[in-house]
Parts: structure tokens; C-alpha cells; sequence
């Protein structure tokens, strides 16, 4: 058996749902996935219902994931179309980072005006970052406020190759910018749409190989910063209906999926390891604990399939695939949280990464 350690996992990018959306995840079934894929911490996103838009909502969300977490956690800030930028100030110091959607996805958060986005980067505080969702053109709009404020900012799920272009280019301009890319852009296409339809579902929708391969090309020359799940959940019955929702799990597919890819010759272990925890570590300005690792055995290989995953939701957009990785343990501030199969952790055992809960 040929075992690696990684330090300090982390996903900035999921959806765990719960409040009036625990149908489809709870704030302790996903918590549960991430240690299963590996993690020691998620940052969940502000599309939730409620959603994450002032103080007082901040607070209970605080309150209901503090109580329920078993891994460790840090929450966004959602900008508001009806302007919430009076909330900036009591909130910042207790989140990761604000939240933009700038184009339409799950949820009802949408800034889709120029002026309106002006107004959320001119009031958020360079105590944390901001982390846009923005495809294709939009993706120079907010580009136009980093140049403007210089307000570091985290572009997450890039899918394309003009995306990936506009990017570069504001790397070499030398722009306070990082990027982020999911596993399901990276191992599935829309040419996959015919087969698993509407659990290919998901914003940025799939895209053309060349997309695919241009953000490939984008890991190796360094352009991609880290790699994030933008773990989705949402039932079956949901995913099966006239009007499927955009989004995907992915908590426990991202880490094998990138060992496979490495066994694959697509980029190296240390590339692999250091997109999904020390660059993560470095945006967000993240020391990790001592004892806090992930014991993966590389040379493991298994199918995805829904039955073995511990999301709520249970399915994958990947199931059939063959992956390299297992995760056999799981360390969180020297306490063994995850055997391989059993998650060790309590209910309430993971803290806030940023400031106090409350
Ligand atoms: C996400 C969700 O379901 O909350 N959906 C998705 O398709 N990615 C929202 C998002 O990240 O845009
Ligand atoms: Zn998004
Ligand atoms: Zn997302």
C-alpha cells in the first residue's frame, strides 16, 4: 500500500444546504461527506433559504451549523440585490468572504447590474475577499472593479476558455485575482448530457472539450489556483422533475478524481494536493492546525457508486467512473475523525475558521 498525507483540506465552495432546505442536505450529512472525501473544512455558500443576507440571518446560520458540524467550516456573506451593504461592517470579521452571483443560478441572489456591483465592492472591507460567480463576459465586468478597487477576489467554477484567456491576462497585469475549477468541468462534458441528463445539470452548465481542455491547460501552466467541488446537493426527485435544479454533489468524488487524473500522467501529485489545500490555505490567509491531515491510499482503486457516499442525496454525476485514492483516515486538531468508513467525529465538534461563531 502506497499512502500520502495531505495537510489541512479544504473546500471553499459548497452548497450544505439545511435551514428550510434540509430536504435535500443538512448542515451534519454533508459535514459527514466532507470529512468522507477527505476534508477537514467547507466553506458554505449564502443561497440558502433564508438567504444569507443580514446579520440576524448570518447569526442563526451561525448557530445551526456550530451545533451541527463535524468537520470544521467557515460561511459566506451574500451580496443583496436590495442593497445589504449597511450589514458589512458587524458581519465581516465572522465569514470567509462575500459572495457576488452575478448571472442566474439556484437561489435568489442575482446582481446582474453594473452599478448595483459597484456599490458591494466600493462598501465590503478588505479584511476578507470576495468570491464571484461570473461566466464568460461577465467575467470582464467584474474584472473592470478588481482594477478599480483592488479588492482581492476569487473567481470560482471558471468553465471556459475565454474565461480561463480573460484571466491570464489579468494575472499578468498583476491583478489580486485567484481561480478556481470543479471536477465535474474537468471530467465531463455536454457530450455526457446524453447519458446522464439531467444529473449533468449544473451552473456553469458542461461545456465543449476544448473548454475542457483549455482549463487542463490552465492547471499546468498555473493559471488555476485551487480545485473546488461547488458541491450542489439535490434529491433525486428533484433531479427527476419537468424542471431539474442546477448542481451537483461532489464532496467525496474531487480528491479521487484528481489521484486518478495524476495516475493518468494529467498532472502531478504535488500540482494535485497543493490545488485543494495549501493554495486554498494561502487565499484565505488559513494556518492549519497541528495534527489535521488526510491519509489517502493512492494505489486503491475503486467505482463511484451512490450506495458508499455519505451525501444526503445520494447520487453522483460520476458514478461508473474508476477512481485512484481512497480516503482511509482523517485527523482534525489531533483527533481521529474518519477510519475509512466510519466518520468518528461528534455532532458539533467542528468550529467557525473565521473569528468567533457568534
Ligand atoms: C449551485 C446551487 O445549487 O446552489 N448550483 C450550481 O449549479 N452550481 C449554485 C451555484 O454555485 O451557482
Ligand atoms: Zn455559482
Ligand atoms: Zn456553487
Amino acid at each position: 500500500m502506497a499512502t500520502i498525507k495531505i495537510h489541512g483540506m479544504i473546500d471553499p465552495h459548497t452548497h450544505l444546504r439545511d435551514l428550510d432546505w434540509s430536504h435535500k442536505a443538512t448542515f451534519a450529512s454533508e459535514t459527514k461527506a466532507a470529512i468522507a472525501g477527505g476534508y477537514w473544512a467547507v466553506f458554505d455558500m449564502p443561497n440558502t433559504s433564508p438567504s444569507t443576507i443580514d446579520a440576524e440571518k448570518l447569526d442563526t446560520k451561525l448557530a445551526k451549523i456550530n451545533e451541527n458540524a463535524y468537520c470544521d467550516w467557515g460561511l459566506y456573506f451574500g451580496a443583496s440585490q436590495a442593497d445589504n451593504t449597511d450589514q458589512y461592517k458587524a458581519i465581516v470579521q465572522k465569514v470567509c468572504g462575500l459572495k457576488i452571483y452575478n448571472n442566474s443560478t439556484t437561489g435568489d441572489l442575482l446582481i446582474d447590474n453594473q452599478e448595483d456591483r459597484d456599490t458591494h465592492y466600493h462598501e465590503w472591507s478588505d479584511e476578507r475577499l470576495i468570491a464571484v460567480h461570473a461566466e464568460d463576459e461577465t467575467v470582464g465586468d467584474i474584472l473592470e472593479l478588481v482594477r478599480k478597487y483592488n479588492r482581492k477576489t476569487h473567481f470560482l467554477h471558471i468553465s471556459t476558455q475565454l474565461e480561463i484567456e480573460l484571466l491570464k491576462q489579468a494575472k499578468e497585469e498583476g491583478l489580486p485575482v485567484t481561480v478556481g475549477v470543479c471536477p465535474h468541468h474537468l471530467f465531463l462534458t455536454e457530450d455526457d448530457l446524453s447519458t446522464i441528463g439531467a444529473y449533468g445539470h449544473m451552473k456553469p452548465e458542461l461545456k465543449t472539450k476544448a473548454d475542457q481542455q483549455a482549463l487542463w491547460n490552465a492547471i499546468e501552466s498555473g493559471i488555476v489556483d485551487i480545485i473546488e467541488s461547488d458541491h450542489a446537493p439535490h434529491t433525486i426527485e428533484e433531479k427527476e422533475s419537468a424542471n431539474p435544479p442546477y448542481g451537483v454533489p461532489g464532496l467525496e468524488t474531487t480528491l479521487p478524481l484528481m489521484l486518478q487524473a495524476v495516475k493518468d500522467g494529467r498532472l502531478t501529485l504535488e500540482r494535485a494536493t497543493d490545488m485543494v489545500s495549501t493554495n486554498i490555505q494561502n487565499i484565505w490567509n488559513i494556518d492549519v492546525p497541528a495534527e489535521t491531515y488526510t491519509v489517502v491510499d493512492t494505489e486503491a482503486s475503486y467505482t463511484i457508486e451512490r450506495q458508499n457516499l455519505h451525501t444526503k442525496c445520494g447520487w453522483s454525476p460520476f458514478e461508473g467512473m474508476t477512481v485512484s485514492g481512497k480516503i482511509i483516515e482523517v485527523w482534525i486538531r489531533g483527533h481521529q475523525v474518519y477510519d475509512g468508513e466510519q466518520i468518528l467525529s461528534k455532532r458539533g465538534f467542528g468550529n467557525n475558521l473565521f473569528g468567533t461563531t457568534i
